[in-house]
């Protein structure tokens, strides 16, 4: 049995021995019943992987849930948010944030990102290294989530830690109930971590402070959103702020993370975008493949259907393995090198498969990458004795804990600056 729903699967990183096989079987992989989930189809190829992203009236997000174990109905109500909900519904929520994410709006947050960035390669150069991670990975993108909604900047680190608390619940091991004075019955929290209970405490308290004090924010619009004449309640901001929260930071944090590894594993690579600065939207994207930061999203079926020459009956659970299909060799030529010069079609599905629910932050999180990549040449920062990655346990995200760097300028650079 191929064990992916298991965190122990992805404790070395992405299995791909493991997928390569699952893709050249035919037809889907079933996984049966087993240590506390019902059975599951997995789609690992890139074309099968499309076709159910793209459909949702087939494939739904809001019937079951959108990960891999199951939840009672009260449980998937208590924590719906755009992600967990199908078209017109989702396409309602989505519309109150979109506008601050298109590719034109995300120019605007640039500067803002240069200049984290900037900061924290600083106190990583000062110290002449440390662990990438809390150093760099983590506080940039969760500061740029944070000032896009609107959190201040000395909650940052809670917001972390509260989203680092979340990812542990995609672990075997069961959480501490009462943490953070958590009350409500695990079930019914999003990823069964009470982090998700401190979230809506916070989000609520942050939602008052806004309706004395508005700011251009986008905690101020979602308090002042209507959806069908009515505005959101309590759960439902909350529901959405954690979503941001959770999605604008876990995820980027992993690619820069897996940024480090490449840097070193792929330097030559990195020295053809030094010298050829064209090539930083299509590098940034490739860290995006190569990394797979969020490894799958489950649909459940919703009428019978065939995919791949699998019949899939209604209810039945359909995992896209996000990790696997971009590294389909069929699409992707040589798809374990790390290539900057790759084509952007056919485009990696790490952002989602395309559809109703391809990533809202795409564009931001390009430009984060991209930004960070482009610092790092321009000062000619070169990573050395790069430790062993401790990774996140988890069979959700593809994530790095903690990574222990050295650094040292380039010595030509040093004389330039
Ligand atoms: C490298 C970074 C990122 C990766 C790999 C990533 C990955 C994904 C994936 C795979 C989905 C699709 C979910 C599905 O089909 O069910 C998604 C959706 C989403 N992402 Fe990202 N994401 C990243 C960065 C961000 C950022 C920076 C934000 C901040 C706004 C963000 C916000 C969202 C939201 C709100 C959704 C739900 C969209 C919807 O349901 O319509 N993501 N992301």
């Amino acid at each position: 049995m191929i064990e992916l729903h298991r965190a122990e699967t992805f404790a070395g990183g992405i299995p791909h021995g493991l997928f390569a096989s699952m893709r050249a079987d035919p037809g889907l992989t079933w996984t049966p019943d087993h240590a506390g989930t019902t059975g599951f189809w997995s789609v690992g190829r890139h074309r099968d992987l499309v076709t159910v992203s793209r459909d949702t009236e087939t494939y739904s997000s809001a019937v079951g849930h959108i990960q891999i174990y199951d939840i009672d109905a009260d449980a998937l109500d208590a924590r719906a948010s755009m992600i967990d909900l199908d078209p017109p519904v989702h396409t309602r929520l989505r519309r109150l944030v979109s506008s601050a994410f298109t590719p034109k709006h995300v120019e605007l947050y640039r500067q803002a990102v240069r200049d984290r960035v900037r900061s924290c390669l600083d106190q990583l150069e000062a110290a002449g290294g440390g662990d990438w991670v809390s150093t760099v990975a983590a506080p940039i993108p969760i500061g740029v989530i944070c000032d896009i909604m609107g959190v201040p900047e000395d909650d940052h680190q809670y917001m972390i830690e509260l989203s680092d608390h979340l990812v542990a619940g995609t672990a075997n091991e069961p959480l501490e109930p009462t943490a953070y004075g958590n009350t409500t019955e695990l079930r019914l929290l999003p990823f069964n971590s009470p982090a998700a209970f401190a979230m809506a405490a916070y989000a609520s308290e942050l939602a008052d402070r806004r309706r004395q004090d508005p700011r251009d924010d986008l905690i101020t619009r979602l308090i002042n959103a209507e959806v069908e004449g009515e505005s959101l309640n309590r759960d439902e901001f909350a529901n959405f702020f954690r979503l941001m929260i959770f999605a604008g930071n876990e995820t980027t944090r992993s690619s820069m993370a897996h940024l480090a590894l490449h840097m070193v594993q792929f330097e030559e690579a990195f020295e053809r975008v030094r010298s050829d600065r064209s090539l930083l939207p299509t590098v940034a994207d490739e860290v995006v493949r190569y990394s797979s930061p969020i490894l799958y999203f489950r649909r459940t079926v919703s009428q019978p259907t065939v995919l791949s020459g699998t019949e899939l009956a209604e209810g039945d659970k359909v995992v896209m393995w996000y990790a696997s299909a971009n590294f389909d060799e069929n699409v992707f030529d040589d798809p374990l090198m790390f290539q900057p010069e790759r084509s952007s079609v056919p485009t990696h599905v790490a952002f989602g498969g395309g559809g109703a629910h391809f990533c809202l932050g795409a564009s931001l999180a390009r430009l984060e990458v991209a930004e960070l990549i482009e610092e790092m040449l321009d000062r000619g920062l070169h990573l050395t004795e790069v430790g062993e990655p401790t990774f996140v346990e988890s069979n959700f995200v593809n994530g790095i804990e903690h990574l222990d760097v050295n650094v040292r300028r380039d010595r030509s650079r040093k004389e330039q600056q």
